[in-house]
């Protein structure tokens, strides 16, 4: 499963990036504006840091401004991905830029049947959020096995990005159904690295070291 970081804060992924456990960013108008930032400067400097696809996301909701947007973002650098809305404009802009070869996330998807559309106009990448679909007590994690699913049906090449996410085993979930990409807030990305046991482990190897008054170098 590849990594994704959710964020537009270009320190945390620099950060991330040095890990090399990064596979890539995605952004959204909510992130851009908690950065404080110009966008399109914030995405060209998230596009040096990183090799992996970028997603910035159009602010039009009609068709032909989805368009004039997403090429102006496409043209920042070649790792942008254009994010979408799940609308009839925002599939058509989808299929259009497919065509064009532009690669796309189409966000903001809670059901099985919209990340089929999405499949079908070609979608790169389809943004089921987890998170938001627990908040009103419906299981975010079996939208994920349903696509999973139907996009094995049909054989459908459109990456599962499994989006909204809050915890670690939302991450561990997603993994086991096979979602192909998991974004991640920077904290809960650094947070899977974390057990109790692994700390208290290493400190008793440290103290025992110690112990020998021995020096590796
Ligand atoms: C995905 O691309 C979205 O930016 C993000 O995962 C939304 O997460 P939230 O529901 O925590 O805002």
């Amino acid at each position: 499963m590849k990594f994704f970081v959710d964020t537009a804060d270009t320190a945390e992924i620099k950060e991330l990036e040095s890990t090399g456990l990064l596979d890539g960013v995605t952004t959204n108008p909510s992130l851009i504006a908690k950065s404080g930032r110009d966008f399109k400067e914030v995405i060209a400097e998230i596009c040096a840091i990183t090799q992996g696809d970028v997603s910035a996301e159009v602010a039009a909701t009609d068709f032909d401004g989805m368009i004039k947007e997403a090429h102006v973002l496409r043209a920042i650098a070649d790792n942008v991905v254009i994010k979408l809305p799940l609308t009839f404009d925002g599939l058509k802009a989808c299929k259009q830029l497919t065509e064009e070869g532009t690669k796309t996330n189409v966000t903001l998807c809670f059901s099985a049947n919209q990340a089929l559309l999405a499949a079908k106009a070609g979608a790169t990448y389809i943004s089921p959020f987890i998170g938001r679909l627990d908040d009103l007590n419906i299981d975010g994690l079996e939208l994920i096995r349903e696509i999973r699913v139907i996009y094995d049906n049909y054989g459908f090449g459109t990456e599962i990005l499994a989006a909204s996410i809050r915890t670690a085993n939302h991450v561990k979930d997603c993994a086991l159904i096979g979602a192909d990409v998991a974004t991640v807030p920077p904290a809960t990305l650094k947070g899977l690295v974390k057990h109790p046991l692994t700390d208290k482990g290493l400190d008793a190897f440290l103290a025992d070291w110690a112990k020998t008054g021995q020096s590796v170098l």
